[in-house]
């Protein structure tokens, strides 16, 4: 069978990773969460001390001169979960957390640090079999992808998706209009900086999820990859 390129872009929180997830297993193909090496790139900088996480200064200069040494992989865990690797070591549980979470947006602005992830992106999808989710996969780093997909869901299902989420990890404080406040801002910044800002590839199709379930949206993303497979 055809081993055929995915690209999956869209808002923050409307579930990309997961159903991106699902696809590449249902398919059999290599799964590539391009936000976790964004974290990675912004763990490193935290560590090396070139940014400060509270006022989110970079050393740019010096982060630039280092990109070389930032070598980010992926591998899975005894339960079969994606791990992402930093230099080898696994940072999966750290990139995830609020410091990093804070302190991605300014990192994934900078124009050599785009450079550096989506050169080692473009390799990853060589040989096609690959599903990669992002902001801009659609649109940069694969141009030509056989099936490209831009998902989003209103900000008030996303925030009270997120808000669940929250609640479900022991959070009682905050609040549904805190959480959308975070959504709406998200979405303005991914979706008007000036590099590679986050928007719709003329050739994507739409998968507004707002009033799917999860069983629907995977039947839905699978149909499509067949089609484009059997073409
Ligand atoms: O999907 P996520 O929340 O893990 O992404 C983390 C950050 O990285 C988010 O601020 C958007 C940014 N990002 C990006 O600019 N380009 C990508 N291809 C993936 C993520």
């Amino acid at each position: 069978m055809k081993k055929i390129t995915i690209a999956i872009d869209g808002h923050s929180s409307c579930g990309k990773s997961t159903m991106a997830k699902s696809l590449a297993k249902a398919l059999n193909y290599i799964y590539v969460d391009t936000g976790a090496m964004y974290r990675a790139v912004t763990l490193f900088a935290l560590r090396e001390g070139l940014m400060n996480a509270e006022t989110k200064e970079i050393n740019t200069l010096s982060l630039e001169a280092l990109m070389d040494r930032v070598n980010i992989s992926f591998a899975h865990d005894e339960n079969g979960r994606l791990q992402t690797l930093l230099n080898g070591e696994n940072v999966e549980k750290e990139i995830r957390e609020m410091t990093v979470s804070n302190c991605v947006s300014p990192i994934a602005a900078l124009p050599f640090v785009r450079e550096h992830l989506v050169a080692l992106q473009q390799k990853m999808g060589l040989e096609g079999g690959i599903v990669m989710d992002g902001r801009d996969i659609g649109t940069v780093v694969f141009p030509h992808a056989d099936l490209k997909v831009f998902v989003t869901a209103s900000a008030e299902v996303r925030a009270q998706r997120r808000l669940l989420e929250l609640q479900g990890k022991g959070d009682t404080t905050t609040t549904f209009a805190e959480v959308l406040k975070n959504v709406e801002e998200r979405d303005y910044i991914d979706s008007h900086r000036e590099v590679s800002p986050l928007r719709k590839a003329d050739d994507a199709l739409l998968l507004d999820n707002s009033h799917l379930t999860i069983p629907e949206q995977d039947e839905l993303l699978l149909k499509w990859a067949m089609e484009r497979i059997n073409a």
